[in-house]
């Protein structure tokens, strides 16, 4: 019998227990024996639960049971999910997770605690909820160079567009319907302001570039709370969609990690994805363009990930790690982001002069957009790879009112 401890008995961490039980029998069969959970430490009690007779409030009956090699974290944040990761590391135990934030915060420190103590931190869970993507990342695409990493990796964000595109719903009408659904928090702003998908594109950025920390809070990121109806008006006259995105790029000119709305041409995989699904492409150099699809959130599909993590915990308890350890490098890893090349469909009212947009923009493509709603004029610039951030923000400062910048994939 192998025993594990949930932290956090939340969605996710009631999944686990859910998946463990669902699937006992094919699960004792591949590791050769049961695999069980023997604490839930938890603040609150569970009466009704079927696992109520697991739960503990008392922390030492999980770090200080030797029975107990492999803790799942399912706790959230940055706080005591940290305290207590430290604890069950430097006891030697192996954490699994799906915590994001703590994973792109003290990914770095949390690997070196579990590197000393031959134990393991291990996230699948923490990008894409049940998608495969951190292992295949590590192991089954080693051999390239990673080239591009574009993901949608939130689920909130891209149910709230999918509604506006479809329903013709505002953002607020569509964040009312997400937040009823039990999609997005009541305080959305980790999903709305993309810093879900910050943390994410950071874990993926770090993994992409062999360990080398990638610091979330230093990436360029754009939510999609000034998205509007109009807006997804010219996505379908473009025959696009708008997806929030999550980039990394590694190219000649440099690295470069950000988040930001795009609009993505229907014709490209990444449009496929919508409601709360994610999708991630991978391009690597030898491969090409890899793709990953399916629920990036929700109780089980999530637990299926942080399950699979457990059983390979299990049976490589001290030797395992799917993730290279990671370190601050000494020297920048990401270009700065205003050196990024882009390209942008510009909304304006149209009392700007054509004259005025040359002269913001001076020596950068511009195409006027197939369709101009009443009362604007809409440009596509930069598509001759000739604009990047610098000179978009220096451009846009000469204009009183923008209706809004959207970038292009
Ligand atoms: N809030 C996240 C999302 C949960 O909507 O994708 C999964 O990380």
């Amino acid at each position: 019998m192998k025993n594990i401890a949930i932290l956090g008995f939340g969605v996710v961490g009631c999944g686990v227990a859910e998946v463990i039980e669902m699937n006992k029998d094919r699960i004792a069969k591949r590791l050769g024996e049961e695999l069980a959970v023997k604490k839930i430490l938890d603040i609150r009690e569970f009466p009704e639960s079927p696992f109520a007779a697991l739960v503990t409030t008392k922390k030492e009956e999980v770090f200080e049971d030797p029975d107990i090699s492999v803790v799942v974290e399912t706790i959230g944040g940055a706080r005591i999910a940290y305290e207590y990761t430290k604890m069950a590391l430097s006891a030697g135990k192996t954490v699994v997770t799906s915590n994001k934030e703590l994973v792109s915060t003290h990914g770095v420190e949390l690997m070196k605690i579990a590197h000393d103590n031959h134990c393991n931190y291990i996230f699948e869970a923490a990008v894409g909820g049940g998608i495969p993507i951190i292992r295949p990342m590590h192991r089954c695409l080693a051999g390239n160079k990673i080239e591009r990493i574009a993901g949608i990796v939130n689920g909130t964000t891209n149910y709230i567009l999918t509604q506006m595109a479809e329903s013709g719903a505002d953002f607020d009408a569509a964040l009312k319907e997400a937040q009823s659904k039990g999609y997005a928090e009541a305080n959305p702003s980790a999903d709305i302001d993309g810093i879900d998908a910050q943390r994410k594109i950071s874990i993926l950025s770090t993994i992409a570039l062999d360990g080398a920390y990638v610091d979330p809070t230093k990436l360029f990121t754009v939510g999609i709370t000034s998205i509007t109806t109009k807006d997804m008006e010219y996505a379908k006259e473009m025959n696009a969609s708008i997806k929030l995105l999550a980039v990394f790029e590694n190219k000649e000119e440099g690295a470069f990690a950000f988040v930001a709305p795009h609009l993505v041409s229907k014709d490209h995989p990444l449009a496929c994805a919508n409601d709360v699904f994610n999708a991630i492409m991978v391009t690597g150099n030898a491969v090409g363009d890899v793709m990953f699809y399916g629920q990036g959130a929700g109780k089980l599909a999530t637990a299926s990930a942080v399950v699979g993590d457990v059983m390979d915990a299990v049976e490589h308890q001290s030797r395992n790690a799917h993730v290279a350890e990671w370190y601050e490098s000494e020297s920048p890893v990401l270009s700065p982001i205003e050196e990024h090349v882009v390209s942008v469909l510009l909304r304006l009212p149209s009392s700007v002069s054509d004259d005025a947009i040359a002269e913001a923009f001076p020596e950068i493509s511009c195409q006027p957009c197939v369709y101009e709603a009443e009362g604007e004029k809409a440009v596509i610039l930069g598509k001759n790879g000739d604009l990047n951030e610098a000179k978009l923000a220096i451009g846009l400062e000469s204009f009183d009112e923008i209706l809004s910048v959207i970038r292009i994939f």
